[in-house]
């Protein structure tokens, strides 16, 4: 944040960068609603944000107490929005909302995504609600606290506008009012006024919403506490633009460009604004402002703005964009540039050790009464596991989405919070950058006080450890994965994740914890690796790397990297060939012998001496039978790949590009030998 002195300077040429931006047929504006400008009403903060015109960045500036507040990050915006407390924009292209509290003006990312951009804001007293383009969907968020309230409407919406407590909207197959909210009386309060009202643009305030009606007439509606619903009489299409605030309502004329207030007790119907042409209005609790069509300035009048003894004098920002640009292109939004990071809790506390790992540029920030709300108070019934310094719940998100949320311990037996800040940030570091088909897709994270969360995509046949070594396991019929053709699968899956780590990530990644309990099983019975807590930058070419303190899980533990604390990629090869064991025998990693309380063993010390001497029936999962035909051999390549990977020494272990390769071959004689591909409808009937 940088606070500018007083300007004493106004660029008289308007640049070319100005004229390229045609001011779109877009939805009238006012509190709530996207513009170019933007108002917050905090008590004290009253605050003025703009898009800046005639740079190149379409940046956004605001004015508060006296000063120039410049905006970072400094990229371009297509709209902004305000509130009560805080503001939002959209970045260029629509794949990312930004938004900022107006105490400290610290950026804060509340969406991405590139395939969902956004086209419309929308900021009310307590979240934000946007429009995704295509789809028209509306999504909210809180704004800096609480809880979002979404739309359950599947319709599309038109266009949105937000209040103190609700928002609405337009539908766009009808152009009827729905209204959704925190205030949800309120909401169906103003919903049911509208009733099947055909509208052409609406704008919220308070706790009234005016428009245009279909033919062109103004129509407001909800609260008359202070005559804010009295109209001015009005011919179809006589006014433009509106600016609703706490009790009072403003609007353009079509005309001529002047404005008209009414209602708030009469202080909105000032002089200051007497012969000026306005181009656009934004309206905020007690006050309004306009931008001044002659030379793109900003005024502001009303009751809540002569607090600031700036009554009708121009602010000194700099010309303001008079309407929303052309979108541009998503790709130029994608990347957030790191200087302007400084504001992020995430960025400010990274170790030195990972300190090149980038930023969660693709994961959403949930809060966590978002997250409350999604595991029912994070209850016994939603619990699905523990990973690496967390515990794991089910959860659904208010849009219905299926997540598994994991959240660091917290109590007497939480390890150093050090620690724990470590493993969150290293996992929210990698995979917030990883994308692959076999690797467990980070949704977004949580960090609120000591809260450290991650939401990943639900996966919903849970862990490969439980299927094996599941008490209700028994015998053939009972699990899915009791069949050489699908395990077999599942580790060339996990391997082509693994794969992906070592070989395509960038800068290469070890896991450092490959075990069945980290690989997980989707919908499809697909596997993918999961768990990054422990997960470390892997050393460029194959030089040694040596962590501070080792970490992993006893009977996975690569024995060089136990022994000597050397990691290489190597290392989850190890652990990669003893979860190839697991698969072939169905034994866990360390078993006891013998029934109940005999000595523990190794799967590793079980299984390879029985492979060396050809044995390996002797060793096979009992409970999947013998092999088939071209089963044999594929099951022999698996076993001889397992029996490689846990070789002593690192240097004698195939890479995970050679376990892949042999792991394609042998899927492919295994399904040679069947008459008929398992497809993945037959995998999700037998669940
Ligand atoms: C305007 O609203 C702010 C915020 O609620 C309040 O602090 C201020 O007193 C109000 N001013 C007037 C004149 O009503
Ligand atoms: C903002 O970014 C633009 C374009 O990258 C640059 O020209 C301008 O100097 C930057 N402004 C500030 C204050 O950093
Ligand atoms: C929205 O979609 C339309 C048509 O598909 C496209 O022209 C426009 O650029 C998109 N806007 C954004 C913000 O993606
Ligand atoms: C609105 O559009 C949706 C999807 O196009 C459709 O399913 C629904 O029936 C429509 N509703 C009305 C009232 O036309
Ligand atoms: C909700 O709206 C009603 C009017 O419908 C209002 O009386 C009430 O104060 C509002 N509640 C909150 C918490 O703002
Ligand atoms: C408009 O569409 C909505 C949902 O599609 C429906 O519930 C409503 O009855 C429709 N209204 C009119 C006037 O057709
Ligand atoms: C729009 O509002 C005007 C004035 O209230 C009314 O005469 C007209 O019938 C309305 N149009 C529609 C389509 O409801
Ligand atoms: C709103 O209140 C004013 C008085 O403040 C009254 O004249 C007007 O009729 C009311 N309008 C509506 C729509 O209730
Ligand atoms: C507006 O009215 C006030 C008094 O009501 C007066 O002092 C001021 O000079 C007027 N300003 C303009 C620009 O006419
Ligand atoms: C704009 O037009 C309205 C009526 O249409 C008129 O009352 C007003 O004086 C005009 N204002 C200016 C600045 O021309
Ligand atoms: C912009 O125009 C308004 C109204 O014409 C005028 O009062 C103001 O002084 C102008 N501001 C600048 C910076 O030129
Ligand atoms: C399962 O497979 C189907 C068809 O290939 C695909 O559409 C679906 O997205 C997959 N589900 C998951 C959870 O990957």
């Amino acid at each position: 944040m940088t606070i500018y002195p007083p300007p004493s300077f106004f660029s008289a040429a308007i640049s070319l960068s100005l004229l390229f931006c045609l001011s779109l047929p877009r939805p009238l504006h006012g509190l709530g609603s996207a513009s170019t400008l933007a108002t917050v009403s905090s008590p004290a903060t009253a605050t003025v944000c703009g898009i800046v015109a005639g740079e190149p960045n379409r940046r956004i500036e605001c004015f508060k107490h006296g000063q120039r507040v410049f905006i970072t990050p400094n990229v371009s915006y297509d709209v902004v929005s305000g509130g009560q407390s805080f503001f939002c924009g959209i970045r260029s292209g629509g794949c990312s909302l930004l938004c900022w509290d107006v105490a400290t003006f610290t950026p804060k990312r509340v969406y991405f995504s590139e395939s969902a951009p956004l086209r419309e804001i929308s900021v009310g007293g307590d979240q934000v609600c946007g429009v995704v383009n295509g789809t028209n969907r509306v999504k909210c968020w809180r704004g800096m606290k609480g809880s979002p309230q979404t739309p359950t409407w599947v319709d599309g919406f038109r266009s949105i506008s937000s209040g103190f407590g609700f928002s609405c909207g337009i539908l766009v197959n009808n152009s009827t009012v729905r209204c959704w909210g925190s205030n949800s009386s309120l909401a169906a309060e103003i919903e049911s006024r509208f009733l099947d009202i055909p509208m052409d643009s609406i704008v919220a305030g308070g706790m009234h919403v005016c428009g245009l009606n279909s033919t062109g007439f103004l129509v407001c509606k909800g609260s008359n506490s202070s005559g804010q619903l009295n109209v001015p009489v009005n011919e179809p299409y006589g006014f433009k633009k509106l600016a609703l605030g706490l009790d009072h309502s403003c609007a353009l004329r079509q005309s001529n460009g002047s404005v008209v207030c009414w209602g708030g007790g009469g202080g909105y119907s000032s002089n200051v604004t007497q012969d000026i042409e306005f181009e656009t209005l934004v309206g905020a609790l007690n006050f309004t402002c306009g931008l001044i069509t002659s030379n793109l300035s900003i005024i502001c009048w009303g009751p809540g703005w002569l607090d600031h003894g700036s009554l009708g004098v121009n602010l000194p920002l700099p010309k303001i964009l008079p309407g929303p640009c052309v979108q541009s292109d998503c790709a130029q939004c994608s990347i957030f540039p790191d200087s302007q990071r400084q504001g992020s809790r995430i960025m400010g506390r990274q170790r030195s050790g990972t300190s090149s790992t980038k930023h969660a540029d693709r994961a959403e920030e949930f809060s966590f009464q978002e997250l409350v709300a999604a595991t029912n108070n994070f209850s016994w019934e939603n619990k699905i596991g523990s990973g690496s310094f967390g515990v794991v719940y089910k959860g659904k998100l208010s849009d219905g989405r299926e997540v598994a949320i994991k959240r660091s311990e917290t109590g007497p037996r939480t390890k150093k919070l050090q620690e724990k800040e470590s493993a969150f940030e290293s996992e929210l570091a990698f995979l917030s950058r990883l994308h692959h088909k076999h690797l467990v897709r980070l949704v977004g994270y949580c960090e609120e006080r000591d809260e450290r969360l991650l939401v990943y995509e639900y996966m919903k046949h849970g862990a490969l450890y439980d299927h094996l070594h599941s008490k209700n396991n028994i015998e053939k019929h009972n699990s899915v994965i009791n069949s050489w053709n699908i395990r077999i699968r599942i580790a060339l899956d996990a391997a082509r994740g693994i794969e992906y780590l070592h070989s395509y990530a960038v800068p290469p990644i070890i896991h450092r914890d490959i075990k069945s309990s980290n690989i997980l099983l989707d919908a499809n019975w697909t596997a993918r690796v999961s768990d990054f807590g422990l997960s470390m930058m892997g050393p460029e070419s194959d030089r040694d790397f040596r962590p501070s303190n080792a970490a992993g899980t006893i009977g996975y533990i690569d024995p060089e990297y136990y022994g000597l604390n050397v990691l290489t990629a190597k290392s989850d090869v190890y652990g990669f060939g003893v979860v190839l064991l697991e698969l072939l025998t169905g034994k866990k990693a360390i078993f006891k012998s013998g029934n109940e309380g005999g000595e523990p063993v190794s799967v590793v010390d079980f299984a390879c001496p029985a492979i060396m001497a050809g044995e390996l029936g002797k060793i096979l999962d009992p409970r999947v039978g013998p092999p088939e035909s071209n089963e044999s051999e594929a099951v022999e390549l698996v076993a001889y790949t397992a029996l490689h990977s846990v070789n002593l020494e690192g240097k004698d272990r195939p890479t995970m590009t050679d376990i892949v390769a042999n792991l394609e071959r042998a899927l492919a004689l295994c399904v040679d030998s069947q008459d008929n591909i398992p497809s993945t409808e037959i995998f999700i009937a037998s669940d």
